[in-house]
């Protein structure tokens, strides 16, 4: 089995319908793909009743990070988002245990989400350590790709963040190679990297490729505006 897939071998059960309902939507694809606009907005108003700023986990398998996030951050909404059900059901069990009230986990395909994402909803978005490519044949499968971009820079608010995270160049490579398609995220320099999302990431796949030995490539991009968007040297 390849590696990306490892979460379906999870040995966990179904959270209790409580739990179930409070922590856990399940969207089907077939549903999301025709008729979006029949689940509710992605976003703080739509998934929590309330205003706070929402930050969107894409691919969050178990939940590390938003739950770490939510833990640290009460004041800020988190939504996971995974197309395997088993590692939500671990991370609404972990949710539960934690007894969080501003994290809330998604059973869908990301790739359709993005449309009930309503405009600048977004403080930040995480894609870290999505799958990479295997063959050319799955390339419309891949999480890293201009509609992600195009997407988030839509999604997210002027300032926001989008992180990303691979410890496959290629992966990285392609992210820079798609750049040019969404000129309103900006690369920002690695030393003004958010010093607090650094010291959070603790995922299993950071930790795992990290004890290896593994090169971790990492990117921010800013949700910028007009002179903004300039390379530093030329704002
Ligand atoms: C390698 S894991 C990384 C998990 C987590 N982000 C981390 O850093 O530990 C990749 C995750 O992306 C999920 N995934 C792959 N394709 C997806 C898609 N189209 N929509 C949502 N999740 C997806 C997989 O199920 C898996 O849980």
């Amino acid at each position: 089995m390849g590696r990306g897939r490892y979460p379906a071998r999870l040995n966990v059960a179904p959270p209790p319908p409580d739990l179930a309902a409070r922590y856990l939507h399940d969207w089907p694809g077939r549903a999301l793909y025709l008729h979006p606009e029949r689940f509710p907005p992605l976003s703080s108003p739509g998934l929590f009743g309330n205003t706070h700023p929402l930050e969107l986990d894409i691919g969050c398998a178990t939940g590390d990070l938003v739950l770490a996030l939510a833990a640290a951050h009460p004041e800020t909404n988190y939504v996971g988002v995974d197309i395997v059900a088993k590692p939500l059901w671990r991370a609404v069990a972990r949710a539960a245990h934690a007894g969080l009230s501003n994290v809330r986990f998604i059973h869908a395909d990301a790739r359709l989400i993005y449309r009930t994402v309503p405009d600048q909803a977004l403080r930040a978005a995480y894609v870290h350590f999505p799958a990479p490519l295997l063959r050319n044949r799955q390339r419309n499968q891949l999480l890293i790709s201009a509609d992600l971009l195009v997407q988030m820079e839509r999604c997210l608010a002027p300032g926001g963040l989008l992180s990303v995270m691979t410890d496959h160049a290629e992966v990285y490579a392609e992210l820079l190679n798609l750049l040019p398609v969404a000129p309103g995220l900006r690369l920002v320099e690695p030393h003004t990297w958010s010093a607090g999302l650094t010291a959070v990431v603790t995922s299993h796949y950071y930790r795992r490729w990290e004890a290896r030995g593994r090169q971790i490539w990492r990117a921010e991009l800013v949700r910028c505006e007009g002179s903004d968007c300039a390379p530093p040297g030329e704002r």
